[in-house]
C-alpha cells in the first residue's frame, strides 16, 4: 500500500531545466521524510506539485489516499504547507492572521480564537500577537507562518526549509513542535539546508540533485555508504606529525590524511574504540605527545558533500550545475 505521500515518475520542466526528472517518492504513515538537496536540486518544485500549486508534466501523486492530480481541492483538505517564503498577511496582526486560517478551515470564530492564542504562545509570538505583521522580524514571519499551517492538525503536513532564518532557540522549539505532531500520527516531508535537522528528525532522507533522486535512506544507511569511521589526531607539535603518520600508516586501513597547519591527522579506520587505544599506545610508545584524538564517523554533512559535491548551508545564490562527485 503506497503511503501518505506517494508520487511515481514525477517530471517537471521549465523550459530546459527538468526541475524534477523522474522522482520517486513514498513516506509511510506517520513518519518524517527528510528531503535535502542542493540549491535548485528542485525541492520547492516537489513540494509544489505535492501541495497540488502545481501540475507536473507526467507522473502520479497520492496524497492521504487522494489522487492529487484528479481531486486536488480534497487533498487540500488534508494538508497542511509552510512555504520556504513566509505567506502571511501583512496587514493583519499576528493573531488575526492564525484566525482567519481558523475560519478558512469552518473552525468556529470561538475555536479559532482559541487555537490562534495557544499557538501564539507555542511560538513565542504572545507579546507581538496584536502588532501587524509587517512590523515583525524575518524569524517572526516564518514563526507566523508555521503557526498558521498548524491551526488546523492536518494528517499530512509539508514544510518547507521550515527552519531557515530562526534563531537557534526558536529552532530547538520547532523541532519539539515537530516530534510532537509526529508522534500524534502525523506524517511530515520536510525540505532543509541543515543536515543536523534532517538528522535529528527524519526517519528516512532523501538526498535529489537536479530534479532526480541520488540516494535515499536512514541517516546511518546513508553514512554508512559514506564510509566508515575514522580516527583523528591532534599532536601537539609539527615535528610530531611524521612519526603520527607512521603509526596511522600501519593500523589505519588507507591513506592518511594531514592537516599540517592544525596538526590534524585523520585516517580511515575499522576496529573502533579497541584501535583506538592501540593507536594511543603506540604513538605514546614512539614519544608522540596527542592534544585530541578521538573516533569520528562520517557527519551527514559528509554524505551530502560526497554525493552532491556542494557543502550545505553554504552555498545561498540558487547556482546550480556543478558535478556530483558520486
Ligand atoms: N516557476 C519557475 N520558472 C522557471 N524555472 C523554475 C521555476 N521554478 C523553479 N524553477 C527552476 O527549477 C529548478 C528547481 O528549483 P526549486 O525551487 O525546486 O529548487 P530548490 O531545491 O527548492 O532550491 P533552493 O534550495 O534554492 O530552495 C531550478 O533550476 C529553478 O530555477
Ligand atoms: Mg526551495
Amino acid at each position: 500500500m503506497p503511503g501518505a505521500i506517494y508520487a511515481e515518475g514525477l517530471v517537471k520542466a521549465f523550459g530546459d531545466v527538468r526541475a524534477l526528472d523522474g522522482v520517486d517518492l513514498d513516506v509511510p504513515e506517520g513518519t518524517v521524510l527528510g528531503l535535502l538537496g542542493p540549491n535548485g536540486a528542485g525541492k520547492t518544485t516537489a513540494v509544489r506539485v505535492l501541495t497540488t500549486l502545481l501540475q507536473p508534466d507526467s507522473g502520479r501523486v497520492v496524497v492521504a489516499g487522494i489522487d492529487v492530480l484528479k481531486h486536488p481541492d480534497e487533498v487540500r483538505r488534508s494538508i497542511g504547507l509552510s512555504g520556504q517564503f513566509a505567506a502571511v498577511d501583512e496587514y493583519l496582526t499576528g493573531r488575526e492572521n492564525l484566525q482567519m486560517v481558523g475560519q478558512l478551515y469552518q473552525m468556529s470564530s470561538r475555536d479559532a480564537k482559541t487555537r490562534a492564542g495557544q499557538l501564539l504562545e507555542r511560538f513565542n509570538l504572545a507579546d507581538a500577537a496584536d502588532r501587524t505583521a509587517k512590523t515583525y522580524s524575518g524569524g517572526m514571519r516564518r514563526r507566523l507562518d508555521l503557526a498558521a499551517a498548524l491551526v488546523v492538525s492536518p494528517p499530512v503536513m509539508f514544510m518547507d526549509e521550515p527552519t531557515t532564518g530562526l534563531d537557534p532557540r526558536n529552532r530547538q522549539q520547532l523541532w519539539e513542535v515537530i516530534q510532537e505532531l509526529v508522534a500524534g500520527g502525523t506524517t511530515l516531508l520536510l525540505t532543509t539546508q541543515y543536515l543536523e535537522e534532517a538528522d535529528h528528525l527524519a526517519d528516512d532522507i532523501c538526498v535529489i540533485d537536479h530534479g532526480k533522486v541520488i540516494a535515499r535512506g536512514t541517516s546511518d544507511e546513508l553514512k554508512a555508504r559514506t564510509g566508515g569511521e575514522r580516527v583523528e589526531v591532534v599532536v601537539h607539535q609539527r615535528d610530531e606529525i611524521e612519526r603520527a603518520r607512521e603509526v596511522l600508516t600501519a593500523l589505519g586501513e588507507g591513506e592518511v590524511s594531514v592537516a599540517a597547519h592544525t596538526r590534524k591527522l585523520t585516517v580511515p579506520v575499522s576496529g573502533g574504540a579497541k584501535l583506538l587505544a592501540e593507536i594511543i599506545r603506540d604513538l605514546d610508545a614512539r614519544g608522540v605527545e596527542i592534544d585530541d584524538i578521538g573516533l569520528r564517523r562520517p557527519t551527514l554533512d559528509d554524505v551530502f558533500m560526497s554525493l552532491t559535491g556542494h557543502a550545505a548551508e553554504l552555498d545561498t545564490n540558487g547556482e546550480t550545475g556543478k558535478e556530483a562527485v558520486v
